[in-house]
């Protein structure tokens, strides 16, 4: 029967099929150890010469690292360690020799590993990764959709900018002038919310980022959430939980992965509710007295948040920016106007950002002022002026990235990592 590595258990004893790929191998005497994956884990399978058809014992000989196979034998147990299950083989179908394979036992350097992202994929570790950003998109999904959220589908290709104008991937649209590719959805949710109330978007965005750090792709996914009738404080209650809520079902459906990744879970058992809130002012304090150089008007730097995001083991909250240093849209805080009252997420463990959001601004003239200051043209936001027309009412979001979650809760030092086919400042390739 063929089955799944993931399955194996249900199997103890009996004679099962497995379609994949032998990552490595070894001999010895009359014994061939192979190492099979399938996709949806790892298992030894064990060949034994006096077992065998001499036909079998000879296909091993020719065995490559990265052949195809399918095998057939019998499931057995580790005679101590009850968890560990083997194939014991009975009879081997080569699907494909492979050729020398460029990824070998010894360590690479990340350009030459980056270079071969296609093969590089298939390593544990990367299988890992991939597996726990699939968990998070998952449980987002279910969360949102468990809070009544439904997904609208922002467009990619819009005439406007929604987080600044120095980001902007541009080019150029039939007749009808420039084009950008979307920085976030957010304006388009913005529109949805006085149809669904709660609605949220889950897709690639792009920015044109001339930052080479750690923490920087040009395209990566965002997940925007957008809520009517939400205000500051519950904007970041919402963010704290669904945050909580990402955590939980990591470290719940994605053991074995991190062990692979040997990320000490500790750290991530200790995200519960409530996150510390500081304002940016306390940050500019806290940053001051680790004698950061930095004063009352600076954005935070990669290594300011940092240091921030060590402080606490929890993720924290930064609110009420200068709205000089923030998106045109947000709502100045009513407390005192130069403020706006939106909220930066820190995740711990110096990992840094992983959510912005806000307040909107729901008044037509505000929202126009702001657009003038930011010299952006009222033409072409009048479609999003409009939804201040027409039973306008408080409303919040916000958008987090997908891949400096994955970083953080995979303990990765780099988000190129986090996302299948990195695009960086320097790389478009593969
Ligand atoms: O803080 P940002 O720019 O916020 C927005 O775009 C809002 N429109 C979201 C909203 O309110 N709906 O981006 C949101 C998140 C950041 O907190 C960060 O996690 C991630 O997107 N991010 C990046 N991730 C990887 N590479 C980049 N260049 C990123 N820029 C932002
Ligand atoms: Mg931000």
């Amino acid at each position: 029967m063929k089955i799944f590595i993931k399955d194996i258990a249900q199997f103890k004893g009996k004679k099962v099929t497995l379609c994949g790929w032998i990552f490595n191998f070894r001999s010895s005497g009359g014994i061939y150890f192979l190492q099979i994956r399938d996709g949806s884990g790892f298992i030894q399978a064990v060949v034994d010469r006096s077992k065998v058809e001499k036909k079998t014992w000879e296909i091993c000989q020719k065995i490559s690292l990265e052949t195809s196979a399918v095998i057939e034998g019998k499931v057995s147990q580790h005679p101590t360690k009850k968890e560990i299950f083997e194939i014991q083989v009975e009879k081997i179908k080569i699907i494909q020799i492979a050729d020398r394979y460029p990824l070998g036992k010894k360590s690479h350097g990340p350009e030459f590993l980056l270079d071969h992202r296609h093969l590089w994929l298939r390593s544990k570790r990367q299988w890992a990764i991939q597996k726990i950003r699939y968990t998070l998109i998952k449980a987002t999904y279910q969360w949102l959709t468990n809070h009544y959220f439904i997904k609208i589908d922002a467009p990619i290709l819009t005439p406007i900018a929604c987080e600044g104008t120095t980001t902007l991937f541009g080019l150029k649209y039939f007749d009808l002038g420039k084009a950008y590719l979307s920085q976030s959805g957010q304006l388009y949710l913005e529109a949805a919310i006085f149809a669904h109330n709660r609605v949220f978007d889950f897709g690639p965005v792009f920015r044109a980022e001339k930052s080479k750090t750690r923490r920087h792709l040009t395209e990566f996914w965002m997940m925007d959430a957008e809520m009517a009738f939400v205000e500051h404080q519950e904007n970041m209650k919402f963010q704290e939980k669904l945050i909580v809520y990402l955590v939980k079902e990591v470290l719940k459906n994605n053991q074995k992965e991190l062990e692979i990744l040997e990320r000490d879970i500790e750290p991530l058992k200790k995200i519960k509710p409530p996150f510390p809130r500081i304002t940016y002012q306390e940050a500019i304090e806290k940053l001051k007295k680790k004698g950061v150089k930095i004063k009352y008007g600076d954005d935070f730097g990669g290594d300011e948040e940092t240091i921030l995001s060590q402080l606490y083991d929890r993720p924290l909250f930064i609110e009420k920016y200068p709205a000089k240093l923030k998106a045109f849209y947000m709502k100045p805080d009513p407390k005192d106007k130069k403020l706006v009252l939106n909220d930066d997420l820190l995740a711990p463990e110096g990992y840094g950002e992983i959510i912005g959001g806000s307040q909107r601004e729901e008044d037509y003239q505000n929202l126009l002022k702001r657009l003038k200051e930011n010299n952006l043209s009222p033409k072409e936001f009048q479609w999003y002026l409009d939804l201040r027309k027409y039973g306008s009412v408080p409303h919040s979001g916000f958008g987090y990235g997908l891949e400096r979650i994955v970083a953080w809760l995979c303990g990765l030092k780099h988000v190129r990592e986090a996302i299948p086919f990195p695009r960086l400042l320097n790389r478009l390739r593969p």
